[in-house]
């Protein structure tokens, strides 16, 4: 539909998370006309939910050369350097300016910063808020900020599309806008500058640590514009999510990395630490190791799950430094305090994206991406843990600076084709369920070309489906978040099985079984994606 209302801006920021709120509040003060948009609440999306904290070189002794490194280690050959040292050389800073913002981080009995460990990090580096709530803390802090300073937010705004000029400049976006108020229904907000902050897709898979708005939107819309997109096979599952049963769906319990950076044991069902022996760091290896050391045991077993220890930490520790995950343990009836927590892997952050420059910039002008959203090159094929949260912070500070450098020019919108077309059909809403039990069976952590070319085959058949049915009566399904959500979805999981079936090696996160080996001669590189842009 065309949009029924417009406002204008000059930089209009998609998504409220850590990089999001970030960008917006440096480019407000900047002096830039900033309107954040965001597809529920402002402290809905995946930040809030981030557990073991924040990573930088702060303690003494390390360096950002040395967090650098453990990187480059845990990118498996596919990081961008220079962006890596971006991030790790301004991520000091970045940290102590959020705390500036009114974040307050957990303080050793010494004073300053308490810091711990993770999985992949040589060093204790990891700042961390309220023990195990660190994502809620930098949430709180962000949003206050952006509140007290009179911010324009429009919530329940669910971006559609990318608004160009005739040149193919950004122009603003298009939203659907639910609720009561002034901008119900479709409309746009004009600006020459977008900032995509919308976040992962882990609800592309059905048990994922993701909040139910994880969507992939903000890739979909970029693919939808024409931008380049890549490394979307390099899917992290982490290794340790509550187990709820085989059959859990949607957002799963956390057990942070955290929990085993202070001691806790990865064990088999006879109880036996399977990880020792496996990598020098053994339950401390970087997530990729530790996530297919639990499924090999789990397979070897004919186990569903296995257990992470920590009885040891005592009721005193579990509740000071663990409390949301006690919490959210007990609350499944199980208490870490006197048993073994039973753990597998699920989907957790996608390492790829929308493909951006060391500025944010992606290959649409006036379009950036920050945060899960984006591929900035700083996570190759498998994320160091703890390095998401400052990826949103730096890249969102260097977008604001880049946007406040080069001026703005306001752009004349082209009129957006209706949003359903052939090429994207609505989904239904139950189309998102049918998508995730595809790409579970076929393209989760373990793959092969016969699982990919399968899921392949059934992504396929949802999307004739719909085509037909829209050729045929005019209209797939009643167009409505969950069908924008269900087509969003379908997007990105067509074009990750794909870079998947590809990708005829195993690296990083992406784990093929039918080729077992890393292959550099041939797949030491990126698979870069764009679609056709004209959706006429
Ligand atoms: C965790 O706390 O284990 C999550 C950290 C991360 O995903 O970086």
């Amino acid at each position: 539909p065309a949009p029924g209302w417009s406002i204008a801006a000059d930089v209009v920021v998609v998504g409220s998370g850590v990089a999001g709120l970030t960008a917006a509040l440096r480019c407000q003060a900047a002096g830039l006309h900033t309107v954040v948009v965001t597809k529920a609440r402002l402290d809905d999306g995946s930040t809030r939910w981030a557990q073991g904290g924040i990573a930088a070189a702060l303690g003494e002794g390390d360096t950002p050369e040395q967090h650098l490194d453990d990187t480059l280690v845990a990118g498996a050959g596919l990081c961008d350097e220079e962006a890596v040292r971006l991030l790790v050389t301004e991520g000091p800073d970045a940290v102590r300016r959020l705390i500036e913002t009114g974040a307050q981080f957990d303080e050793s009995s010494e004073g300053g910063l308490e810091l711990t460990r993770e999985g992949g990090h040589h060093r204790r580096r990891i700042a961390h808020a309220g023990g195990d709530a660190t994502g809620a803390e930098i949430s709180r802090a962000l949003v206050e900020a952006v509140r007290a300073r009179g911010m324009r937010t429009i919530e329940n705004a669910l971006v559609l599309d990318l608004l160009t000029d005739a040149e193919g400049r950004t122009a603003g976006v298009t939203l659907h806008v639910m609720g009561e108020g002034q901008h119900d229904g479709v409309g746009a907000v004009h600006a020459p500058a977008v900032v995509l902050a919308t976040g992962g897709m882990g609800q592309v898979f059905s048990a994922t640590t993701n909040p139910s708005v994880s969507t992939g939107d903000g890739v979909a819309l970029a693919l939808r514009a024409g931008a380049e997109v890549s490394d979307l096979e390099f899917v992290q599952f982490h290794p340790t999510v509550l187990f709820l049963g085989p059959d859990a769906e949607g957002q799963q319990p956390l057990v942070s990395e955290a929990v085993r950076g202070e001691g806790a044991h990865l064990v088999d069902a006879d109880g036996v630490r399977f990880m020792q022996g496996q990598h020098e760091l053994a339950e401390l290896a970087p997530r990729d190791i530790v996530a297919k050391g639990i499924m090999r045991r789990m397979q070897e077993q004919d186990a569903e799950h296995v257990y992470l220890d920590a009885r040891h930490f005592g009721a005193e520790m579990w509740e000071h430094r663990f409390p949301t995950i006690l919490a959210a343990c007990r609350a499944h009836g199980i208490d870490p305090v006197t048993e073994p927590v039973p753990v597998a892997p699920a989907a957790h952050y996608a390492s790829g994206g929308v493909r951006t420059d060391s500025h944010g910039r992606t290959t649409v002008p006036g379009l950036y991406a920050c945060g899960e959203v984006a591929c900035t090159g700083v996570h190759g094929a498998n994320r160091l843990a703890s390095n998401s949260l400052l990826e949103g912070l730096v890249y969102a500070e260097r977008i604001a600076a880049d946007i406040a450098a080069n001026g703005l020019h306001a752009r004349v919108p082209q009129p957006l084709p209706h949003p359903e077309t052939p090429e994207h059909p609505l989904q239904t809403p139950e189309g998102r369920f049918a998508i995730q039990r595809i790409m579970t069976n076929g393209a989760g952590v373990l793959r092969s070309a016969k699982s990919l070319a399968q899921a392949a085959d059934q992504l396929q058949r949802l999307h004739t489906d719909a085509r037909d049915a829209l050729a045929e009566n005019g209209k797939t399904a009643e167009p409505g978040v969950d069908t924008w959500e269900a087509t969003n979805l379908l997007c990105v999981a067509r074009v990750l099985v794909a870079a998947a079936l590809l990708r005829e090696e195993t690296r990083g996160c992406h784990w093929r079984e039918d080729r077992p080996e890393r292959d550099d001669t041939a797949w030491r590189r990126h698979i870069v994606v764009r679609l056709n842009p004209d959706r006429t």
